[in-house]
């Protein structure tokens, strides 16, 4: 049996690693998905893959050698290293709780794991278990620890399982896991394409900070991150792209006009001197809703008063006032909420106007490095996978880019 890995390689060459779970079902259908697609897939199955699913379907559908044996690769003794070279990305669906242990250990004691660690290329996972599995601190622990190795995850979703129980932990759809391999692996191309070329962007991030007296002030959870990596991806488009950061500490993107600033007050001011020559705004900015009536000259002293009251003013909401004072700019909005994400998030973007809202769940993304989030448009609800920042950002881009090109 010949491996044709480097030499007979089409364009595009997933290889496709099944972990043992009742979900290896669906892998015959991702394969089918891909194949139709012209994609090339190298399937690697575990030993407990096998138990679910045979070689010989997949082997069948994929018109491929299937691998599963670390010690009888036929033709290559290096198999561990030679079938993921040149391979666009390593795909593992599903993904048991076990599978993903092995990873953030960095086993290699299997052929699948072995891959994944000796991999060059991006490695996504589409996780499938019992929701009490994934919920486990051990399962979590390993999967942050994975994210923050640059692994992907897709998924899982929530719904019926198939130990009867409902929850999360379901494996995304087939359809779903070859939709976001297309957009994180091969749609990345638009650094090439360059979308936004030419066209004035204006982004606020991180949070504003509402001085209260001279050391004291009110502010919000943000890191920045989200922001300053949409900054980066609009700029990577080839905007021109002008961020208006509030307090935080993140390096400023390359190709970014960077502006500081400390107030939503402040913030406002530097958005509206420039709205008119934008061509698209995204309020990123956890911008206060409320800021002190009166400042303090001096520090307030706390043995003067045991109780204080703040008297407190709403700040202006640049997103909505930027519409109204500039109505051609293409206004997209974030939304942290911590409950009923899609109801509040359509209800934001209908009374702000806005072609587009994203939203996420708010305690899941402050300061964290991934995001998982939906589009809100006035098409619907569209969820995307949970993914780095940085990944995230691309993806957003481009979904703003298309939105901003169609929308007259
Ligand atoms: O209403 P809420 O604050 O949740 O809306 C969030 C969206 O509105 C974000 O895009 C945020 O940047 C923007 N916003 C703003 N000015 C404010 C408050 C929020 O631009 N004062």
């Amino acid at each position: 049996m010949m491996m044709q890995v480097s030499s007979a390689a089409p364009a595009k060459r997933i290889v496709f690693g099944i972990s043992g779970g009742i979900a290896a079902y669906k892998a015959a259908e991702l394969a089918r998905l891909w194949v139709k697609k012209a994609i090339t897939i190298d399937v690697v199955m575990t030993a407990a893959a096998c138990r679910f699913i045979t070689p010989l379907t997949m082997h069948a559908l994929s018109g491929r050698p299937v691998w599963q044996d670390l010690w009888h690769a036929p033709d290559s003794s290096m198999n561990h290293i030679a079938l993921s070279r040149g391979a666009d990305a390593i795909v593992v669906a599903p993904a048991s709780a076990n599978f993903l242990a092995r990873l953030a250990q960095g086993r290699a004691d299997d052929l699948l794991s072995a891959l994944c660690l000796a991999r060059e290329c991006p490695l996504l996972v589409a996780p499938a278990m019992n929701t009490q599995m994934w919920r486990n601190p051990a399962t979590q622990r390993n999967v942050s620890l994975l994210r923050s190795d640059g692994v992907f995850f897709l998924g899982p979703d929530s719904g019926e399982l198939a130990c009867g129980e409902t929850g999360e932990g379901r494996m995304l759809t087939p359809e779903n896991i070859a939709a976001a391999v297309e957009r994180i692996i091969w749609s990345p191309d638009h650094e090439k394409s360059a979308t936004l070329k030419g066209r004035n962007v204006l982004i606020t991030a991180g949070p504003t900070f509402e001085a209260i007296d001279p050391v004291r002030g009110l502010t919000n959870r943000s890191s920045g991150k989200m922001g300053f990596a949409l900054a980066e991806a609009a700029a990577l488009a080839g905007a021109n792209v002008t961020l208006i950061a509030g307090p935080v500490h993140q390096p400023t993107p390359l190709n970014v006009m960077r502006v500081n600033v400390i107030s939503a007050s402040d913030m406002a001011d530097a958005v509206f001197a420039r709205a008119k020559g934008t061509d698209i705004f995204i309020g990123v900015a956890a911008v206060a809703d409320y800021t002190p009536t009166h400042v303090a000259d001096h520090k307030l002293k706390k043995n003067e008063i045991n109780h204080l009251d703040l008297a407190l003013t709403a700040t202006v909401d640049i997103l909505d006032e930027l519409g109204r004072r500039t109505p051609h700019v293409f206004r997209v909005g974030f939304a942290a909420e911590t409950q009923n994400i899609r109801q509040f998030g359509e209800e934001k973007r209908r009374r702000k106007q806005l072609p587009m809202l994203i939203v996420n769940q708010a305690q899941e993304a402050f300061g964290a490095d991934d995001n998982e989030v939906a589009i809100l448009d006035d098409h619907g609800f569209h969820a995307l996978p949970r993914m780095a920042k940085t990944t995230l950002a691309k993806c957003l881009i481009q979904e703003i880019a298309q939105r901003f090109e169609q929308k007259d």
